[in-house]
């Protein structure tokens, strides 16, 4: 099974968040965990952002081992001086240096021309390379780029020494089979692509980063980027937990590993929810508070007798301490019977099709009906002579 790596950008892309702003600890705990979490490479700042995440990135690949570090770096001399500094300190320093390459970027942003683009990407990444062993060069706004002139920029780079060629999805404008064609059309095109890796980076704007990612891998891609939750610019970046879960349920139909430890995803997502502050909602796919929880009478029924007529992810696959059945309106007799008992009661039939009909009678009126609302219910219907 071929290996894709997995490029943790929480900590750059994430962290361009609206609103969230991590401080040097913050950032070194999150980076601690995307290790555990198993990412191959973690994107650690901008650091020619601020003094602040010089600090943070440079703290990072002075600490973290077993899991390359890398930094943002716009097609500047000065931007890839300043992250030299701050990630000389890593393993293996890696830097992530980018330019735009779709036509209205480059005319309406960068003001050159498409020529100046390729020698501001090729001088850069030459430049870069007196230094740092690996370079990931991205073309921004790839999706959006004319394909020939992308190849082209692609071959030089990888002539300049560029080691990792990342095609961004920027604006969340594409579509799986569009996406997929992209990278089969850069795979077949581009002579030495074989020689370095190809990654996929895309936004959520229509919703469909994931569903990208996963064809980029089916058409070539070897390394998926991505955040913890999804978070990043407007409406996020592809959630790296669903990537790794859809490639491990489905390794039917994506015959690929990826180094990360499933098991690690809920405790990374609890912590870059909290440390973030953007609370994950609740039916996220895999951590949302509801993905693992079944509200109506006939799904918790099918659940008790065998998990999988409604699960196709265990919880504890994910580091879910267990499911929930929900006790709401849709709720029927034998989801209630189960928590009857773990409550600790033991009811004839007769009080239990008692208490049933008082916790339908409030189901009514209430959307969820607590543990303390059941033992009043309980005491009641015991307590009746
Ligand atoms: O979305 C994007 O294009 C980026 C680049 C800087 C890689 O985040
Ligand atoms: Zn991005």
């Amino acid at each position: 099974m071929s290996r894709i790596k997995i490029f943790d950008t929480t900590l750059r892309d994430g962290e361009q968040s609206p609103g969230v702003n991590l401080n040097q600890l913050e950032k070194l705990e999150i980076a601690r965990q995307l290790e555990r979490f198993g990412a191959d490479r973690i994107e650690a700042g901008f650091p020619a952002s601020s003094k602040g995440d010089f600090n943070a990135v440079k703290a990072i690949a002075d600490t973290v081992r077993g899991t390359s570090v890398t930094g943002l770096a716009r097609s500047v001399k000065s931007d890839i001086d300043t992250s030299w500094e701050a990630l000389k300190g890593a393993e293996e320093p890696c830097l992530h240096v980018f330019i735009a390459t779709s036509p209205i970027h480059m005319k309406y942003k960068l003001k050159k021309t498409a020529q100046e683009v390729v020698d501001t990407a090729v001088s850069m990444v030459s430049y870069a390379k007196q230094r740092f062993p690996q370079i990931e060069w991205s073309a921004e706004d790839a999706s959006r780029s004319d394909r020939e002139f992308l190849a082209y920029i692609i071959e030089k780079v990888i002539d300049a020494g560029a080691t990792v060629i990342n095609l961004p999805d920027t604006v969340g404008y594409s579509t799986p089979q569009e996406f997929g064609s992209l990278f089969k059309y850069i795979k077949e095109t581009v002579p030495n692509i074989d020689r370095v890796d190809l990654s996929c980076h895309c936004h959520n704007d229509l919703g469909m980063a994931v569903a990208n990612s996963l064809a980029a891998v089916e058409n070539g891609a070897t390394q998926v980027e991505g955040t913890i939750n999804g978070i990043g610019e407007r409406a996020g970046n592809a959630a790296l937990e669903e990537v790794a879960v859809a490639l491990k349920i489905r390794s039917d139909f994506y015959p690929y590993e990826t180094g990360i430890k499933l098991d690690e995803i809920k405790r990374t997502s609890d912590l870059v929810s909290k440390l973030t502050g953007m609370y994950v909602q609740a039916n996220k796919a895999i951590i949302g508070r509801n993905a693992f929880a079944h509200e109506s009478g006939i799904h918790q029924d099918g659940v008790l007798k065998h998990a999988e007529t409604y699960e196709i992810i265990t919880p504890a696959m994910v580091g879910v301490t267990s499911n929930t059945l929900f006790l709401g309106k849709h709720s029927g007799r034998h989801a209630f019977k189960d928590k009857v008992k773990d409550l600790g009661y033991d009811l004839s039939e007769e009080k239990l099709k008692e208490a049933f009909d008082l916790f339908k009678q409030l189901t009514d009126r209430k959307k969820e009906v607590t543990d303390e609302d059941l033992f009043s219910i309980l005491t009641e219907v015991q307590t009746e002579t």
